[in-house]
């Protein structure tokens, strides 16, 4: 048969076909291995170079709309045979069980956390996961080559004019937040950070925190304690003792340490914390002497972790639905 055979015959052969099975048997006939196009396109080896490619290109094209009116008649079929399959519903076969979908246990404690402060009057920001080593060091009051820097391990990006890395805690939030506004304000930055560490069960290169800041003329440690008396009562339901240990962070003076008493007794540390150290007021224009505030940083992974019972931080980046289906 020559081209304009097989289209003819085809064509009226699918159109007559009645069940997807014969369908099925015409496409084999046409477009299958032995099929009749398939023959064509395999004699074209024996023409000259300029027949081939001018046969060579018609058959395709056939091949094509060969192909388009039988997955054509193939919905027509479909959709009958759905027709006639519709009356004859079996009501008694068991249904089919719909999966329902749940939030990730940071994303349930990271939304709880963002209540609790909301109710406290904290507005919520959210910053760059990209940042600059301005913002998340040299305005923070961690020059460049002091020692400080070593407590946080960092990911630097390869950037040809700019310093640009990971950031390693949600703090360059403090300053981007106070180049732009005036106190008194209350806010919280929630967002993932990244270390270059090795993992355990307590500690991932990529984790979350939740930094505070609270600003006005008079604002003291007190203040700070029934903050986070608040929120952890909220969190934990119950009231939750704590204790404030002398620390160092470059941001703060003084700068503290938290833990936390858990059920059993034993202390945890929670957060870092202080009294915003002058130098970062000055680094976003502040008058130091005008303005106290305290600032804190929580990870929002160890609070999951107390609050569900989760013995190793992994198990909440790792994807595993036996683990994910408790929540
Ligand atoms: N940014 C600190 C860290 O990465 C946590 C922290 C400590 C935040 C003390 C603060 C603070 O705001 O005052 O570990």
């Amino acid at each position: 048969m020559n081209l304009v055979e097989i289209k003819k015959q085809a064509i009226q052969e699918i159109n007559g076909v009645k069940s997807a099975v014969d369908l099925e048997k015409l496409r084999i006939k046409y477009l299958g291995r032995k099929g009749e196009l398939t023959s064509v396109l395999r004699s074209l080896k024996d023409l000259s170079e300029k027949e081939r490619k001018k046969a060579g290109k018609e058959a395709n094209e056939l091949k094509k709309e060969i192909e388009a009116v039988i997955s054509g008649r193939k919905s027509e079929i479909l959709e009958k045979e759905l027709k006639t399959k519709e009356r004859k519903i079996d009501v008694t076969v068991p249904g089919i069980k719909v999966l329902q979908g749940h939030l990730h246990p940071l994303t349930l404690i990271s939304r709880k956390i963002e209540e609790t402060f909301q109710s406290m009057g904290f507005k919520i920001l959210e910053g760059p996961d990209i940042e600059t080593e301005y913002y998340n060091f040299d305005a923070l009051n961690i020059p460049k080559d002091h020692p400080a820097r070593d407590a946080w391990d960092t990911f630097w990006l390869k950037t040809k004019n700019q310093k640009l890395l990971l950031r390693t805690h949600t703090s360059p939030m403090q300053i981007r937040f106070m180049e732009k506004n005036n106190p008194p304000f209350r806010i919280v930055v929630p967002g993932r950070c990244f270390r270059y560490e090795a993992t355990d069960a307590f500690h991932s290169h990529t984790f979350y925190h939740l930094e505070g800041l609270m600003v006005d003329t008079n604002i003291n440690i007190a203040n700070f304690k029934a903050v986070i008396g608040e929120f952890l009562r909220k969190i934990f339901g119950r009231e939750t003792e704590i204790r404030i240990k002398p620390s160092y962070f470059p941001f703060v003076e003084p700068g503290f340490e938290v833990d936390m008493r858990r059920p059993s007794g034993e202390w945890l540390e929670i957060m870092g914390a202080g009294m915003v150290h002058p130098n970062v007021f000055k680094a976003v224009g502040y008058v130091p002497s005008d303005w106290q505030g305290f600032a804190f940083g929580v990870g929002i992974d160890r609070i999951a972790m107390l609050k569900y019972k989760i013995n190793d931080i992994r198990l909440l980046f790792s994807g595993d639905l036996k683990f994910l289906n408790q929540f």
